[in-house]
């Protein structure tokens, strides 16, 4: 069965990282977040994924290539360059997909589910589609669903007056009928053609389409606070591992609790790290402290600082800072110090859109 993974979007909550860096290349846990949609989807059964990107040049092609060897599942890389909407991107998708039917993941979404039940219940029913839904405390802000008992009635995409608090979650597997219902669809007030509304004309024309409650945690990873939200939740879910008291990496008077994860020639000098904590490979971590929920990526130094709840890219250096840097998302190669020399001051360089937050 095949599959497409939606990563065409251009991150523009997550600015100015994903001026960069595509946001599914983001890591959460040290993985990039695509790798969490192609292991959810090859669980589901899928046995090749189409990647809709904005150009077949993305770093993303570059990151996973063909696939097989960096993810265990052929990929191929079809181009969206003008993001028109998710119903868009199925239609750019459509010589690929063919005349079967295909799962459609949102790129930027990871389920706790590993959503197997909702492809059984599409295949035991024989519906036109079927769709994840998770319930929210902010139904304006999704594409709502209104049930009849297990059947879905109605489907309104960002509704100012919601029928129910039943959001749709980034995961759909639909009959080719989707591909017709999106020729008959017209843009959305945003100019986009919705998907939503393609999964309403279906309706309209007497599809059935079943919804699928999503057990545990979504998260939709589109700005800072929710990739560190999403760090939080996989690190939480780590397996119990004891720390080695003659780990080679642990040296000088340093605590290193269960649930540590460290990468090879990483060196834990003088510090304290508490878990669930992953650290990359030829990290320095020196006369500091590491908390809960903390990601460090390759080739990393932190001397004398905290840091908490946060992700810190490969690359990066954090140096002496006073009082604890927490819920931060730090990209690759950057550099955060205290002043060594007269004036004390404050001195930053920053993109468009950063965030600084002094305590
Ligand atoms: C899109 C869909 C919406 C869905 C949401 C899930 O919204 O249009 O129906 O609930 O993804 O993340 P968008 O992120 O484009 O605003």
């Amino acid at each position: 069965m095949k599959a497409i993974i939606l990563a065409a979007g251009k991150g523009t909550r997550l600015f100015p990282v994903t001026l960069t860096m595509p946001k599914p290349l983001v890591p959460v846990a040290n993985k990039a977040l695509i790798r969490y949609a192609i292991e959810t989807l090859t669980g589901m059964g899928a046995t090749e994924i189409g990647l809709v990107v904005n150009s077949l040049e993305s770093p993303i092609r570059q990151a996973l290539g063909d696939g097989v060897n960096t993810v265990g599942v052929p990929l191929t890389y079809i181009e969206q360059a003008d993001p028109r909407g998710l119903a868009h991107a199925v239609k750019v998708a459509q010589p690929f997909l063919g005349d079967e039917p295909f799962i459609m993941y949102l790129g930027d979404n990871i389920f706790q589910d590993p959503m197997r039940e909702l492809y059984t219940r599409f295949q035991q029913t024989g519906a036109g589609a079927a769709i994840a839904l998770t319930e929210v405390p902010d139904p304006t802000r999704f594409g709502i669903a209104e049930l009849d008992g297990d059947r879905i009635k109605r489907l309104v995409e960002k509704p100012k007056e919601p029928p129910s608090n039943l959001a749709i979650a980034g995961v759909y597997v639909f009959q080719p009928a989707i591909f017709d219902a999106i020729d008959h669809i017209k843009p959305s007030w945003r100019n986009e053609l919705e998907i939503t509304d393609a999964i309403q004309y279906m309706l309209d024309q007497g599809h059935t389409v079943i919804p699928y409650i999503v057990k545990g945690w979504w998260i939709d990873a589109g700005n800072a606070d929710s990739i560190v939200l999403a760090n939080q939740l996989v690190l939480e879910q780590l397996p119990y591992t004891p720390t080695r008291q003659d780990d080679p990496r642990i040296e000088g008077g340093s605590a290193v609790s269960h649930r540590v994860i460290l990468g090879e020639n990483t060196r834990i000098i003088n510090s304290v790290i508490r878990g669930p904590v992953i650290i990359g490979d030829n990290v320095v971590v020196r006369d500091s402290y590491i908390g809960p929920y903390t990601s460090i990526g390759n080739d990393v130094i932190i001397e004398s600082s905290e840091i908490e709840h946060s992700i810190v890219m490969s690359c990066c250096t954090i140096r002496n800072i006073q009082g604890r840097i927490d819920a931060s998302l730090i990209a690759e190669n950057a550099h955060v110090s205290r002043a060594q020399t007269r004036p004390a001051a404050y001195r930053f360089v920053l993109a468009e859109n950063s965030v600084v937050q002094l305590g």
